[in-house]
């Protein structure tokens, strides 16, 4: 008995090992930015999401497509709210106002994005009013049930045709017992002269990350960090595009102080308010140390309209513009206006992306034929430093400009796709700009008219992912980056899912996903250059990518192994590396192939370090089970 035992964990591996032997030398450098993020308002990523705004619709901003609403906001008490157009709005840009009537305490309630999250913290919050009124405001939060969780008095300074902006801060003393919370503002109406005030531009913002005024939700910019994105891909996405040619996104609509944010329709059910602006994604990069990666319009909307080559060149000066507000000296036109407006210092651009997808929606000819080619020349000449990169692969990418790719499908046909870079040449580098496994394996392929994706990242699809990762990481000279998309689901509201984090009002209960798993042991175990391997044995199942990191001259070998009957047993050697050398080996595995991490659930995903020793011939030898993603690094 004791003998069958001591058998079992051989037993459960057959066959001999996988030989690896991986080369001192010969291999390539990396791009550095292998793992990155992508920005795409959907699913209220920024909106409702990483962008801290607390209050809904809080400044009544429409578009032909998402008239201005009432939406998120009711009246309290016995007061009533009106949409105003007034003659002196509170500025060009918000036009639509609130104005709240009542005779007794009047106000309005704003129901968050789907609840607001309250803890003993300091809100910081503000309003802008309109009308002669001698009192004060009581700015507060409380519970669904309307037990008020904090509350402060706000000594009016309001007049009469003018706007005036207040503000407050709000601490509450508790932690609520669940997120759906609601925001309030009342006044006394009948100290109102004429009954009623108009309200715009109501905000609140909990802490931010890095303490940053108009900033980011903290923990989901900490799972960010936690992930170690190299490059943000940024503002999209179908979301630049826009739907119409007058809808795309306009970086020069996102900049400045809040009331001169017009907001816009997104292409994804929903307004946005502007508040998360070109300044604000580049904070971001900032913030977590990500390269940045600009897209800009390009000439093609979703609808299929199309900026005729003789009416190009506003655009192309646009985007030229938009370079030069982040990069330029503050002696330049552009480069002045972002000093002028707290930012002194020019960013850095290294890459900037043409358009997104265009070779769907009818805009690969156009875009092949005139749109990139002029894209590509104005950059470059201005910018010569800057790496221009197609929005696309579908066509011959001129001089040395890169392609970005976007790859959604089933489990199965990442593996089909793990040699896909090996024949390309690293004279057009590639952005993987947007990569998900997205629904079951069903013999055939993704399903477009399929509306159910997953609504998480599953396990069997993340290691599917892991296994295409491989093959990129393989082509690291070819390869600018990879990146999950879309990255950030609100599950209140949401109209693309699987994404790699998803949340709701609550912080406590936002998923990081069986993918961000993957992600994040691949991101944090960077190679600067990888090496080659040679093996008797083909891919398959165990799929993997060796390398170094020359600043630690740790050696790694990372591997996933998909769709084996049984354990792959192991035999990595490294040039170099000699007898007794330890090694961190890190496994990574699920409960079963359809784990998901759910918003309010727990992680499923199964992560063992060992430390191993090379054998007498410098072998690391170890086994690796189904469906499993493995990275192992020498000390
Ligand atoms: C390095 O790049 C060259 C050219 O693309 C390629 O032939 C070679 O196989 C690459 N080496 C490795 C280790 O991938
Ligand atoms: C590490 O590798 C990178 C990429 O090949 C190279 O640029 C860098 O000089 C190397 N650094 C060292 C210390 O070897
Ligand atoms: C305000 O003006 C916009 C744009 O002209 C219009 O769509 C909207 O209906 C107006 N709202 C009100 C309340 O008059
Ligand atoms: C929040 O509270 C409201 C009012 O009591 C209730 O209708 C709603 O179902 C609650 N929502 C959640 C998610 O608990
Ligand atoms: C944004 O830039 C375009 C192109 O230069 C210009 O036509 C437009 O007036 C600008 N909009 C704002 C709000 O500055
Ligand atoms: C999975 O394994 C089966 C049986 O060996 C094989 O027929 C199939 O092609 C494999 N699928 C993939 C995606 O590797
Ligand atoms: C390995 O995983 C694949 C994919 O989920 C599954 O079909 C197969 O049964 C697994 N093999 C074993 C031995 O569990």
């Amino acid at each position: 008995m004791l003998g069958q035992y001591l058998l079992l964990p051989l037993l459960a591996s057959y066959g001999a090992a996988v030989t690896i032997s991986v080369a001192k030398s010969g291999g390539n450098a990396t791009s550095g930015l292998q793992y990155g993020a992508m920005e795409e308002e959907i699913n209220h990523c920024g909106e409702g999401g990483l962008y801290a705004e607390l209050i809904r619709n809080r400044a009544f901003q429409g578009s032909t497509k998402f008239p201005s609403s009432l939406d998120a906001w009711t009246a309290v008490g016995g007061s009533s709210l009106s949409l105003k157009n007034l003659t002196d709005p509170l500025s060009t840009a918000l036009p639509t106002s609130v104005n709240v009537k009542g005779t007794g305490t009047a106000g309005l309630t704003n129901a968050g994005f789907w609840g607001i999250d309250v803890r003993p913290q300091k809100y910081t919050g503000s309003f802008y009013v309109k009308g002669s009124y001698k009192g004060s405001f009581t700015a507060a939060l409380q519970s669904a049930s309307g037990k008020v969780l904090a509350s402060t008095k706000v000594t009016s300074k309001s007049v009469a045709n003018e706007w005036v902006q207040h503000s407050f801060t709000l601490t509450p003393s508790k932690k609520a017992s669940s997120s759906n919370n609601t925001f309030s503002l009342t006044f006394d109406g009948s100290k109102a002269s004429g009954g009623s005030l108009d309200f715009n531009l109501i905000s609140l913002f909990p802490p931010t990350w890095n303490d940053r005024p108009n900033g980011m939700r903290k923990e989901l910019m900490q799972a960010m960090a936690d992930l170690g994105p190299k490059f943000l891909r940024f503002p999209g996405g179908n979301n630049l595009e826009g739907d119409t040619i007058e809808g795309r996104w306009k970086w020069n609509e996102t900049i400045g102080p809040l009331k001169d944010r017009p907001g816009r329709a997104t292409t994804w059910q929903y307004g946005e308010t502007g508040g998360m602006g070109l300044v604000e994604y580049m904070e971001w990069c900032d913030d977590l140390g990500m390269e940045p990666i600009l897209a800009v319009w390009a000439g093609l909307a979703l609808n299929g309209d199309l900026v005729p080559e003789a009416d190009l060149d506003f655009y192309v000066q646009d985007a030229l513009n938009e370079i030069e507000f982040l990069t330029g000296s503050v002696d330049t036109k552009y480069g002045a206006l972002r000093a002028k407006i707290g930012h002194p210092d020019p960013w850095t651009i290294r890459y900037v992306e043409i358009g997104n997808e265009d070779n769907l929606n009818r805009g690969l000819s156009s875009y092949k034929s005139y749109r990139f080619p002029a894209f590509y020349k104005a950059i470059t000449e201005k910018y010569p430093e800057i790496q221009v990169l197609a929005s696309t692969i579908d066509m011959t990418i001129p001089g040395t400009a890169g392609g970005d790719y976007h790859l959604y499908d089933i489990p199965d046909n990442f593996i089909t796709k793990f040699d896909m870079f090996d024949s390309y040449s690293p004279e057009h580098p590639i952005l993987l700009g947007e990569i998900a496994a997205t629904e079951t394996n069903n013999g055939v392929g993704i399903d477009w008219s399929n509306t159910y994706f997953s609504l998480y990242p599953w396990w069997i699809g993340s290691v599917a992912e892991a296994v295409f990762l491989l093959g990129a990481e393989r082509n690291a000279d070819k390869i600018i980056g990879t990146t999950y998309a879309p990255f950030l689901m609100n599950l209140d509201s949401y109209q693309w899912s699987p994404t790699i984090l998803s949340f709701n009002s609550n912080p406590d209960e936002t998923a990081r996903s069986t993918s961000f798993h993957v992600y994040s042991l691949f991101n944090h175990n960077h190679m600067t250059n990888t090496l080659p391997a040679t093996s008797p044995d083909a891919f398959g199942p165990l799929y993997y990518a060796t390398g170094l990191d020359n600043k630690t001259n740790s050696h790694i070998f990372k591997a996933a192994v998909y769709n084996s009957t049984a354990d792959v047993p192991v035999s990595l050697t490294f040039d170099g590396i000699g007898r007794g050398t330890n090694a961190d080996l890190t496994i990574l595995t699920a409960p079963d192939a359809f784990s998901m991490n759910e918003v309010g659930g727990s992680n499923i995903v199964k992560s063992k370090t060992t430390t191993i020793k090379a054998g007498k011939k410098g072998e690391f030898s170890f086994s690796l089970p189904n469906l499993s993603v493995a990275v192992l690094s020498t000390k």
